[in-house]
């Protein structure tokens, strides 16, 4: 299988919760590397820019209102199947249709407010990655 890299954020909902840590210990326990972090408060600009695709959709003021309500946690994971292993850990958009044990269906309260993004696709990942970090920022780990 490949080696892929995704972009996650635990987003203001989650970090306000104070469950960075516990999050964390997931991915590390589904076999991801975090190889860059960073924690920040988004300007508007950058999440508009950063949910661009979803400019038309009726919840997009709400997303972007909610984005920068407080501070996310942002990283790169990195491992095999990455992007698939950290939707699976993320679980449903909507936290009500969250599979047990996953993410959003512990931490998170409603589809507004789902605690944590992470990259859909190849491509997705690619470009969320470059639009948090420069390649100096994001460390190569053997292990
Ligand atoms: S879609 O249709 O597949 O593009 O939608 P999805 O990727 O599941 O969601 C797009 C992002 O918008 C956030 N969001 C909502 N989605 C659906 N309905 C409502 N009301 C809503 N509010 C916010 C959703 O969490 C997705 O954000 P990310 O950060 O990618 O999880």
């Amino acid at each position: 299988m490949a080696i892929e890299r995704t972009l996650s954020i635990i987003k203001p909902d989650a970090v306000a919760k104070n469950v960075i840590g516990e999050i964390y210990a997931r991915f590390e326990k589904a076999g991801l590397r975090i190889i860059a972090a960073k924690m920040l408060h988004l300007s508007r600009e950058q999440a508009e820019g950063f949910y661009a695709v979803h400019q038309q959709r009726p919840f997009f003021k709400d997303l972007v209102d909610f984005m920068i309500s407080g501070p996310v946690m942002v990283q790169v994971l990195e491992g095999e199947n990455a992007i698939q292993v950290n939707r699976d850990l993320m679980g449903a958009t909507d936290p009500r249709k969250a599979a047990l044990g996953t993410i959003r269906a512990d931490f998170a309260n409603t589809v507004d407010e789902n605690a944590v993004h992470g990259s859909d696709g190849l491509e997705t990942a690619k470009t969320e990655v470059d639009y948090f970090f420069s390649t100096q920022e994001i460390c190569n780990r053997t292990r």
